[in-house]
């Protein structure tokens, strides 16, 4: 996904924004770029690579300056390469634009621009939009500002953008539609960026635009908002809550390690506030209005990609069981294109980390033209899906920096218990005693988190043993099953050995026919309803060979014997197993990644957050 960092103040312009782009690599990028204001002149400098090559690219020319815009790209119209790198440029070289999000109908723009003499440099639809903006400025009465805002009336698509104008070095100009972009106020300066990190250790106040909202940013006349349709805005500067220590890998090799072992306490904040022992009571603030309509609800619909769609499934399982709702959990993706029956008795919630997720946005949104209400789990306060919902709950997990997603996942699965528990208890589909249960034991999950994360060094030696695989298989049951998808999914995507989860008892149905001894079988074999059949399944494995490494209930015997190895984890609900089996799976695929060598918080091909179709 791309990042902008931007700044104007008294400050050197060129070093805020690159250390601001480097804190934003996590988001995954192939070129990086920087167009600096310095007296009448704008000097870009842009680069194909990581930040550190366009850092040595400009290492022995001009970057002096107050006023800067930047910008990591990651690649949707046009090649990774220095032309197509942003920051682009209008004809007469004077306005300098970076963008995040794509404008849809760029090629019939560009034809137009052409036909009045515009000639382009790139293959980017960014460029064709800093061309319309130059066009609009030149040949009306409209000042910059103006200018940038009839031209975004043109465009159709997503765009994050901030300008600068080689005629003034007092303003910078950022506007947004679908695509994030938050301005940090300080003291006698400002910062716009892709998100807060770029920004909270110069600032804590900041303003999240709205979609369709437009800034005009300068040191004379301060922050002045308004829509593209000209309507006068307040600005909400609200206080940022994240720190930057939060933001560093806190002493750990990298940020998926960090956020693995931050889980006891990710889950103890998700929970924070919304549940009391001593009150028998479960309350997801932010859905309480709409806690009516969800008792009431016919069926939930999850929407949601990747391991956000595990945890619906998850979910499903939880809400099914605990309040009897019927669930349907669809990729995003999918349900946006299939003509859904949707109408207004149905709850639509999207499940995102980081809020931003284009797929499922445009779900979500297709939802609500359809008068569904809807509802948002997202990590990110502020992030774009979180603003599209009626209701919703924050999972208050802190920033996921690696791109592959851990806390975020155990924080999701952690608000589906809570609101199962919420919606059983008013529709009396739990007992007392059974809620009264989970709820101590829900308290309990975050330090028995902390036991299971003591089993790292054998994970690790168990990692040595099958890193060279070269495909692997996941089991699960029940609710299991889709912790068997997720551990296939994050040992595909951070070390690329070809994994696939499954149901455990869908194994005869074709699977079994993979097994050899060349083949690993993770698989998920805590003490539960469906116990003595799992087990039955691993001797189906091991009657072929299979190598069988399984998660066991601590005291466990009878898998224990037959398991090639086993990683214990402590007694709990079987509900509530997903909390604390997921992690055995995340270190396993960590140290397996590590020992092939592979970039394990940015894996090849992958970005943070897909904001792009
Ligand atoms: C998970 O490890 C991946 N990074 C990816 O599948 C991710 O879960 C998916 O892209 C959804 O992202 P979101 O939760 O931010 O919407």
């Amino acid at each position: 996904m791309c990042g902008i960092v931007a700044y104007i103040g008294p400050q050197n312009a060129y070093e805020i924004v690159i250390k601001g782009l480097q804190r934003l690599e996590y988001r995954g990028y192939d070129s990086s770029g920087v167009a600096i204001h310095n007296s009448k002149k704008v000097n870009v400098f842009k680069q194909k690579g990581k930040v550190q090559d366009l850092i040595d690219f400009a290492a022995n020319k001009d970057t002096k300056g107050k006023l800067a815009i930047g910008h990591t790209r990651w690649a949707t119209h046009g090649l990774p390469n220095d032309i197509n790198a942003h920051p682009h440029q209008s004809g007469d070289k004077k306005i300098s634009l970076v963008h995040n999000g794509i404008i849809e109908n760029y090629a019939i723009l560009k034809e137009e621009l052409e036909q009045r003499g515009h000639q382009f440099e790139s293959e980017t639809d960014t460029e064709v939009l800093v061309h319309l903006i130059e066009e609009i400025h030149k040949n009306s009465k409209y000042d910059l500002f103006d200018a940038v805002r009839i031209a975004l009336n043109e465009v159709i698509g997503a765009y994050a953008i901030v300008i600068i104008n080689s005629d003034n070095p007092n303003e910078l100009i950022a506007a947004r539609k679908s695509s994030p972009l938050v301005v940090g106020i300080g003291e006698e300066e400002y910062f716009c960026a892709s998100d807060a990190t770029p920004i909270i250790e110069y600032t804590k106040n900041v303003v999240y635009l709205e979609d369709g909202e437009i800034a005009q940013i300068s040191l004379t006349n301060g922050l002045k908002l308004k829509t593209i349709a000209n309507q006068e805005k307040t600005p909400y500067i609200q206080e940022l809550e994240m720190h930057l220590e939060a933001l560093e890998k806190g002493g750990y090799d990298h940020f998926m390690l960090k956020e693995i072992y931050e889980q006891p306490q990710s889950i103890k904040d998700s929970m924070r506030g919304r549940i009391s022992i001593s009150k028998s009571k479960v309350a997801l603030g932010g859905i309480l209005d709409y806690e009516e309509k969800l008792i009431n609800a016919k069926r939930l619909i999850f929407v949601a990609c990747g391991t956000s769609w595990h945890a619906g499934l998850v979910g499903e399982y939880l809400l099914e069981e605990i309040a009897r709702i019927p669930v349907e959990v669809e990729y995003a993706s999918e349900f946006r294109y299939r003509n859904p029956i949707i109408g207004e008795d149905d709850f639509v919630i999207a499940i995102s980390q980081s809020g931003e997720t284009a797929d499922t946005l445009a779900a979500l949104k297709l939802a609500k033209e359809r008068g569904a209400t809807l509802m948002g789990i997202c990590n990110v306060v502020g992030s774009s899906i979180s603003r599209e919902t009626d209701c919703g709950s924050y999972t208050h997990a802190g920033p996921e920096i690696g791109v592959a997603s851990t806390k975020a996942f155990t924080a999701q699965v952690t608000i589906l218990t809570l609101m199962a528990m919420m919606i059983g208890r008013r529709k009396g589909t739990i007992t007392n005693k059974r809620f009264n249960r989970l709820l101590v034991e829900m308290k309990a999950i975050p330090d028995k988190l902390k036991t299971v994360l003591k089993e790292n060094d054998l994970i690790e030696k168990i990692a040595k043993i099958y890193y060279q695989s070269t495909n692997a298989l996941y089991l699960g049951r029940g609710i299991n099953f889709p912790l068997a998808l997720e551990g296939a999914l994050k040992l595909k995507e951070i070390s690329y050995i070809h994994a696939e989860g499954y149901p455990a008892a869908e194994m005869k149905h074709g699977p079994i026919a993979l097994i050899d001894e060349e083949m690993p079988v993770f698989v998920i074999a805590t003490k539960d309803s469906s116990y003595e059949k799992i087990v039955s399944n691993i001797q189906e494995v091991k009657a072929r060979k299979g190598k069988i490494i399984a998660i066991v209930t601590q005291g466990d015997k009878e898998v224990k014997k037959i398991a090639d190895h086993y990683i214990e984890i402590p007694k709990c609900d079987e509900l509530l197993v997903p909390l604390l089996a997921t992690v055995p799976l995340q270190l396993l695929s960590y140290h397996i990644a590590l020992l092939r060598e592979c970039n394990v918080d940015q894996p090849r091909n992958l970005a943070k957050s897909v904001t792009v179709e």
